[in-house]
Formats: structure tokens, sequence, C-alpha cells
């Protein structure tokens, strides 16, 4: 396995360990959910797309708060992720009716199997972010392109930074080697168990950030046109249509 593989599944690695030992939806805790849950309302009406036949899919569904929602909205949602032990635990969340709405799936090396032009919407809550490599993040983008309905919107909820990412990066090293990122030391976070706030000690792992101008740039290079930019200085909000011809 390459370094770069070996990256995209640290999250992997990090639901095995919480799952085991009984701790689950650690990444957001229920009071940011609700944030974001409410993000994600405000997207839907500014889309405006009935839920009956209109079809969704999410890249990087993690254990599937997002996908709950949708699903109980009645969107007809896929939800896909690299990660074995968060589609399992998105998969006993939402129950056996809906088990098929989940699938293991690396978006850099499985979206040929989604055809062109078959979304209505995308969703990407902190998954663009995990990509290091400017290859990697021209391919996904590209790919969001190609499967986002010409009338389509996309959202996306990154975390961002104040200086534009200017560097170019050809691989994970090369990325921890300019940016000086460590993802050895353990850090505190929380995490529930049967509705109980823990804290848990965690090896960090480090995303690739950019600012407004940088995301609107790297999106735009990619045929995408950024319609709705919002920031609170930690995370941002991009609600993302393709550019016309
Ligand atoms: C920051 S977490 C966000 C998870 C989820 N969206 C949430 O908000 O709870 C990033 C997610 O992206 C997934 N991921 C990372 N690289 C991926 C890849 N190459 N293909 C698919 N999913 C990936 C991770 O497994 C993880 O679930």
């Amino acid at each position: 396995m390459t370094d770069d593989e070996k990256y995209y599944l640290r999250y992997d690695d990090r639901y095995r360990r919480m799952h085991a030992e009984g701790f689950e939806k650690w990444i957001s805790s229920p009071e940011d959910n609700s944030g974001v849950l409410k993000s994600i309302d405000k997207f839907l009406e500014y889309a405006g797309c009935e839920p009956s036949g209109t079809k969704i899919i999410e890249f990087g569904c993690g254990e599937g708060f997002v996908a709950e929602h949708l699903l109980s909205h009645g969107y007809d949602y896929l939800g896909l992720d690299i990660s074995e032990s968060a589609i399992e635990k998105a998969r006993e969340h939402i129950g056996s009716k809906e088990k098929n709405s989940f699938i293991l799936a690396d978006i850099l090396n499985d979206l040929d199997r989604i055809p062109d032009a078959s979304y209505d919407m995308i969703f990407d809550n902190q998954c663009f972010h995990m990509l290091v490599t400017d290859a990697h993040r021209r391919n996904y983008l590209k790919d969001v392109r190609r499967i986002l309905k010409k009338d389509g919107k996309a959202f996306f909820r990154e975390c961002v930074q104040e200086e534009e990412f200017t560097q170019s990066i050809s691989n994970f090293r090369d990325w921890l080697d300019k940016t000086g990122n460590e993802y050895d030391t353990l850090h505190d976070y929380p995490a529930y168990k049967d509705g109980k706030r823990y804290t848990v000690k965690a090896p960090r792992i480090p995303a690739r950030f950019n600012s407004e101008s940088g995301y609107r740039r790297e999106l735009e290079e990619s045929g995408l046109r950024v319609e709705y930019f919002e920031s609170d200085g930690w995370v941002c909000i991009m609600y993302v249509s393709v550019q016309r011809e």
C-alpha cells in the first residue's frame, strides 16, 4: 500500500478503534451535527428540489448522520466511503430497509462506476479537504462535475484557512514535507457512548484546507461554479453548480 492510500484510510483506522470500544458518531458530536443539518436544510431550500424523484449522492459519508437526515426526508440517497467500518456503522444505524444506501468506495478510484449526469445533488461534508495531492483534488472535482446533472447542485462543507494554499503537491510525503503537518501525536476528541460524552485520545488526521479564493479557484478550474460561499472562519459552506458552456 502506498503512503497516499494509507493516509486515506486513516479515518477507517480511527472508526475501527472507536467502534471496537463502543463509541460512535464520534467525528461530529450531536451538538455539531445539529448545526450541520441546519446548513443542509438551508441548502435544500435553496436548491428547491422536492424529495420525491431527487437523486442524491454523498462522498465520504462516514457513519451516515447526513444520510439519516436525507433519507428521513424521503430523498433517493446513496452514500460512499472508503472506510468499511464507517459503512458498517452507517448501515447499522439506518437499518435493513435502507442498507443498500451505502457502498464501500474510494472516490479516487471507483467513481467511474457512476454514470455521467446521474445525480441532482452531491453532498461533500469534509471529504474534499481530505485529498492532499493536486491530481487527486482535480480528478475528484472532475468527477463531481461529470456526475452532477447539468442543472444539479453540490453542497461542500470544508475547513477553511485564511491564506490560499499555493504549493504544488505530488504525493502524501511531499505534502507532509512542505506543510510540516504531523499526524502521530495524540489529541483529545469528543466521543459518545449511550448518549454520554467522553474524551478519547486519537492521532490527528491533518487535511488540506484552502481559503475562499483558493477553493473558488480549484472548483472553477474544474468547470464548477461557486454560487454561494459562507464561512465562520473555521468551516466554509459552498453551493456549487456546473459551469454553463
Ligand atoms: C472528516 S471525515 C467526514 C465524515 C462525514 N462526512 C462526517 O461529517 O461525519 C472524512 C471522511 O472521508 C472519508 N474518505 C477519505 N478519503 C476517502 C476516499 N479516497 N474515498 C472515499 N472516502 C474517503 C473518510 O473515511 C471519512 O469518513
